[in-house]
């Protein structure tokens, strides 16, 4: 008698779909964050107050947040404050002598964002304080500017100090809270528009520091917003480190032509050395004259020491994804007033 029983086969189909969708299931559960145990992930950093909203840079920096809508996002400002906000976002009022009214408005933040200016860059402990105090996980002091970690930038400019001090008490504190300080150079669009990269529009004239050839390293405002929000969704990656960014590597030689060539217009130049500009505001700021500031911070940012390129330190616009913008556009911008994408 033959045996008609038939032998079962393998079930080798059915493995191999199950193979097929191992990746697929990897990368759903990725996406979503499902079984991720690692509490860094992007839902960390969800609430985010910024402080000194309301100056220069401050609004640029609101207008990104409010844009990306990754954040909930509140101002802080001082009780004595005429500044104002979109009627959209919550204004904290606090009264910046008291840890108790600072640490109120911190409370439920988890990241806070400074931009204060003038002589409150020297006194930022005691919105860190509050900030600990208030259970906040990330500090961002105000920096956005000159590399101030590095000793010959503070040389020339010794009111840096007062930025090298806040990111100093931080390290103190980071059992207690993480910081992220971070460098642009000077803003790039905002710099065009107000002078402070040399560029007189209306006169058609440019003025020079080592006949303009110091490569240095330069943001619009918008890409800072853009940059503050990358590094928030990478908090572990940013945590306790200065990270360097910036919209262009320039000279005011390559601005200078960019500009004639956009306007069809020939500019006429003068020219400073660094070192005269660094004599001159040295002078200035030992008899308390506060106009030696932009001459200081333009001898150290644009001179041939090259101390205002930040490629040396390593860029993060790679790593945090940061598009490239256009040089004649941002440059387009300003010589019609305005920052680039300002409507
Ligand atoms: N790289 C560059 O080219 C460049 C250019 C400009 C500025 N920056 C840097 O960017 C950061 C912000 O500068 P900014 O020009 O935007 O500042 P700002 O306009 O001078 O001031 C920003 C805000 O700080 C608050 N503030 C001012 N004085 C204060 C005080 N004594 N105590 C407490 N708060 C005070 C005010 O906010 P409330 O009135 O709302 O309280 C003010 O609106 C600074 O670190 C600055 O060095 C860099």
């Amino acid at each position: 008698m033959t045996n008609n029983r038939t032998i079962p086969q393998p079930r080798t189909t059915g493995i191999l779909y199950i193979g097929a969708l191992i990746p697929l299931i990897l990368v759903v559960t990725s996406y979503f964050g499902i079984f991720n145990t690692n509490h860094n992930n992007m839902s960390e950093i969800k609430n985010v107050i910024l402080i000194g909203a309301g100056g220069n840079l401050g609004p640029s920096i609101l207008d990104a947040f409010l844009e990306d809508g990754s954040f909930n996002v509140s101002v802080l400002t001082r009780e004595s404050s005429s500044s104002t906000f979109p009627s959209s976002v919550k204004v904290h009022k606090a009264d910046y002598n008291s840890i108790d009214s600072l640490k109120a408005a911190f409370q439920g933040q988890d990241a806070v964002l400074s931009f204060v200016g003038g002589t409150a860059i020297g006194d930022q402990e005691k919105l860190i304080d509050a900030a600990i105090a208030a259970g906040v996980k990330r500090f961002l002091p105000s920096e956005y500017g000159s590399n101030t970690p590095n000793p010959k930038v503070v040389e020339i400019v010794p009111i840096f100090k007062g930025k090298l001090g806040a990111v100093d008490y931080l390290k103190k504190k980071e059992s207690e809270i993480s910081w992220t300080s971070v460098i642009t150079g000077p803003f790039f669009d905002w710099g065009l528009k107000v002078g402070f990269l040399g560029f007189d529009f209306k006169n058609k004239k440019a003025s020079l520091v080592d006949d303009g050839k110091g490569t240095f390293s330069a943001t619009n405002l918008n890409q800072i917003g853009k940059s503050l929000i990358k590094i928030l969704q990478k908090p572990e990656e940013t945590k306790n480190t200065y990270v360097y960014v910036s919209s262009f590597e320039t000279t005011q030689r390559d601005i200078l032509a960019a500009v004639e060539k956009i306007t069809g217009d020939k500019y006429t130049t003068e020219n400073a050395s660094s070192k005269d500009l660094e004599k001159d505001g040295k002078e200035k700021l030992a008899k308390g004259d506060f106009s030696s500031i932009p001459i200081l911070i333009k001898s150290a940012a644009f001179g041939e020491q090259n101390l205002g390129d930040s490629t040396p330190e390593g860029l993060w616009n790679e790593k945090l994804g940061l598009q490239k913008e256009s040089f004649e556009d941002s440059i387009k911008a300003a010589i019609s007033g305005k920052l680039l994408g300002e409507k």
